[in-house]
């Protein structure tokens, strides 16, 4: 995959693991001595968008990055963006479904941001924005699923029940057939411990603080750069795997291998 002339929204993209995203789009562009068109940064958090937009745009160009106030749960804030973006650049090709947190208190949160975000902006950019408005004849999905995605976690068991609905939804659209026919490709990214903001609010909306500690214990041990999840991205749409997930630990990107049928049944 070409990364030139493409369009991108990064959802969640104010901070954290969405800016580091959102960085590594543009600046793989640039080593690849050609230019990402633009990237759009759909956050809830104006103040810190904008400020990160502004920033961007200062290291790679004013026009790169638009900020958009974006609230992934509601169907009608995600259309402004997607709208917004194709005023700003004519197209779109990326969405990247990062937007998420955990939140075991208030748990349904957790799942309208972690699983019916994501399940809105992947509808919209199925059949309504990608078969419309790709710029070329393919166009991807990343979505942000975790390590949580692929193994259970007593300590968060809402979000990671969020985490491996997103792997549900990315290998069942990545098998459907519909989808290939338009060229859109659907893979997710499972991160390992990555340095960002959420780290700092886990443990006040845990619900198992004791469990908590101790999984904080050994997954505090080292936090991976945010931009090597965009690496991961990058990857992902390089390698053109619909369905499959990708495993970012200590800086590392492995493909996940999951088991077939056969392999998951246990003894009668
Ligand atoms: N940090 C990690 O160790 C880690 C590991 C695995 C997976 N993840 C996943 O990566 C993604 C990004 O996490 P992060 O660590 O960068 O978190 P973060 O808290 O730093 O960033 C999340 C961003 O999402 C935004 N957001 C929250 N609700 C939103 C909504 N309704 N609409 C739009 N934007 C909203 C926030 O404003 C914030 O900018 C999440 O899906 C998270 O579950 C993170």
């Amino acid at each position: 995959m070409n990364l030139s002339e493409k369009v991108a929204i990064v959802t969640g993209g104010a901070g954290g693991i969405g800016k580091g995203c959102a960085e590594e789009l543009l600046e793989n562009g640039i080593k690849i001595h050609c230019t990402l068109q633009g990237v759009t940064i759909a956050d809830v958090n104006d103040t810190l968008g904008k400020a990160s937009a502004e920033e961007l745009n200062q290291k790679y160009g004013s026009s790169k990055v638009l900020f958009v106030k974006t609230d992934v749960t509601n169907t009608e804030s995600f259309e402004n963006a997607f709208s917004k973006t194709i005023e700003a650049y004519g197209n779109v090709d990326i969405l990247i479904n990062n937007a998420g947190l955990m939140n075991e208190i208030n748990w349904k949160i957790s799942i309208q941001v972690n699983l019916i975000g994501v399940t809105i902006g992947s509808l919209l950019a199925i059949e309504k924005y990608f078969p419309k408005y790709k710029s070329g004849d393919k166009a991807y999905i990343i979505n942000l699923s975790s390590i949580a995605g692929i193994t259970p976690a007593d300590f968060c068991p809402v979000y990671t029940a969020t985490k491996h609905a997103v792997i549900g939804l990315t290998r069942s659209y990545g098998l459907n057939r519909h989808l290939l026919e338009k060229g859109i490709y659907v893979m997710a990214l499972c991160p390992s411990s990555t340095d960002t903001p959420m780290k700092d609010y886990m443990r006040e909306t845990a619900r198992y603080k004791d469990l908590y500690d101790e999984a904080f214990a050994q997954f505090s041990s080292y936090f991976q750069k945010t931009t090597t999840i965009g690496k991961a991205a990058i990857r992902a749409m390089e390698d053109e795997d619909s369905g499959s997930a990708w495993f970012i630990k200590d800086e590392e990107i492995y493909k996940v291998k999951f088991p077939t049928l056969e392999q998951l049944i246990g003894t009668k």
